[in-house]
This record gives C-alpha cells, sequence and structure tokens, in this order.
C-alpha cells in the first residue's frame, strides 16, 4: 500500500515529517489502515519529499484557500511565509469548529486577521463565496488551493480569469473523475528512445505496466496521476495527460506514465 501524504511541518525542520490523515471510511483504505495500525513507535517507509505546489518567491501577496484536510499542505506554507514575514491571507473552509484541525497552530494568525475561518456546517451556500473572493484580481497576488473536489472545481472556475502562471493547486485525492477513468478506444505504440524497442499498450493496460511487463523499469508510487513520481519525458506522441501535477507548460514536454494515454498511433519516451 503506496499513499502520499502532503507534510504539514515547518519546511525548516528537518527532524521529523509531520502529515495529518483524516480518516477516510469511503476510500481504498490507507487511511483507515492508519488509524487502526499505526502506533507509536511503529515503523513506515517512506520516500524522499517532493514539492510539486511550491510557493512563488517573488510574490507580492499570498492568497491560500483550504477546504478541510487540504489545510495540510498549506500549512507547511504558512511555516514558511512566517518565517520569512512574508504577507498572506488564508482561507479555511470546513464544516464547523470541531472538524477544523490545526486550530492550536492557527489561533493566533486567526486573531492577527491573516487567517479566516469558514464553516458550512455541511451546506456549501452558507460557506465561503469562492466566484466572490476571486473575482477580482490584483497584480502580485499568487492564489494557491487545495482541498476536496467541490472545492477544487469552485476555486479553478473563480480563478479562471486570473493569470495562469499566479494560479497554483494541490489535489489531495485521487480526483478521479469518470472522463479521465474512461478506458480510451483502441491501443498505441510505446517507443524506447534509446533502444529503439516498441511495445503495444492496449486499452486495458497503463504504459508502466507494459513497460514492466517488458522489463523496463519505472519509479512509481501512487501510480494514479497525483504524486509525479512517474514523470517522464516525451519526444513524440499526442499525449492525453490524466494526472493532476503537471502544469501546462510541463505537458508539453512531459508526461505521468501511469495515467495518461496517447492519441497518436505512436509515442515515444525518452528513456
Ligand atoms: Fe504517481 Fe505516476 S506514479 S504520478
Amino acid at each position: 500500500m503506496v499513499r502520499q501524504y502532503s507534510l504539514c511541518s515547518a519546511p525548516s525542520d528537518r527532524s521529523a515529517y509531520e502529515v495529518a490523515v483524516l480518516r477516510e471510511n469511503e476510500g481504498r483504505g490507507g487511511s483507515i489502515r492508519i488509524h487502526r495500525e499505526l502506533r507509536l513507535g511503529g515503523s513506515v517507509k517512506v520516500s524522499g519529499p517532493r514539492n510539486h505546489f511550491p510557493l512563488v518567491e517573488t510574490a507580492k501577496r499570498h492568497l491560500l484557500l483550504a477546504g478541510g484536510i487540504g489545510i495540510t499542505p498549506l500549512i507547511a506554507m504558512i511555516h514558511e511565509l512566517e518565517a520569512e514575514k512574508l504577507p498572506f491571507r488564508l482561507h479555511y473552509c470546513t464544516r464547523s469548529p470541531v472538524k477544523t484541525p490545526f486550530m492550536n497552530f492557527l489561533g493566533p494568525f486567526i486573531e492577527r486577521g491573516d487567517v479566516v475561518l469558514h464553516h458550512d456546517e455541511g451546506d456549501p451556500s452558507k460557506g465561503l463565496d469562492i466566484p466572490k473572493l476571486l473575482s477580482s484580481y490584483e497584480s502580485g497576488t499568487h492564489l494557491y488551493y487545495c482541498g476536496p473536489a467541490g472545492f477544487m472545481k469552485a476555486a479553478k472556475q473563480g480563478s479562471a480569469h486570473w493569470p495562469k502562471e499566479a494560479v497554483h493547486f494541490e489535489h489531495f485525492a485521487t480526483a478521479l473523475d469518470p472522463e479521465r477513468a474512461a478506458v480510451p478506444p483502441g491501443g498505441f505504440e510505446v517507443k524506447i528512445a534509446s533502444s529503439g524497442d516498441t511495445f503495444h499498450v492496449p486499452p486495458d493496460k497503463t504504459i508502466v505496466a507494459v513497460l514492466r511487463e517488458h522489463g523496463v523499469e519505472v519509479e512509481t508510487s501512487c501510480e494514479d496521476g497525483v504524486c509525479g513520481t512517474c514523470m517522464t519525458r516525451f519526444l513524440e506522441g499526442e499525449v492525453e495527460h490524466r494526472d493532476l501535477v503537471l502544469d501546462e507548460e510541463e505537458q508539453q514536454e512531459y508526461m505521468m506514465i501511469c495515467c495518461s494515454r496517447v492519441k497518436s498511433p505512436l509515442l515515444i519516451l525518452d528513456l
């Protein structure tokens, strides 16, 4: 079982990794196992952290939006912003005060007015009006958001008129929408640039699976397009990106071969 969690400790603290795991009874089982089985003194194998959601150093202001447990990467950002004395405002949306983690940490920022809480008691219409909040863009402001699927959609739509480079987000769950999960018709050929070996990828298999079958080892972790481990450069092919990590510019050159597909008959990987 491999899972990804955002580190929420101060980036400057290299003594430990701190994560917060919401127990998802309807999830894939990872969080339940962590809640039930992980105990003080137990061992967990971890890989090194990756950052696909960094703060932009040149930003004049940082606007952070968190939905529920999507607060975790933003907590790490607040540690950093505070250490650097950079201006920020966090809007933190949760169901109710008791379902609001990190209150001890956030208390002083709430008092200072840098963190604003929004509780909707389960009715999104009573929560933060995201379109209104994002309706005007001020040059120099950078937006960062993370939360559940509906929240991500609202933030994406609300910031559609913002400059692309000023908007940053991270999906914390495998937001597999039906379109992304759909099996495409037909297959395609994948060619390894260094060896010239070419393999057929049928509709029901991933590129990674086919490469492994032929002895080509590729490092993966989530195998669901959310962690970025399998990022691979491609040299040719019309890629249908299905990951939740790469931005448009990166997608011109790289792809996640655990989940993405190809519309053209041939894909050439820089492997
Ligand atoms: Fe996580 Fe591919 S293995 S994005």
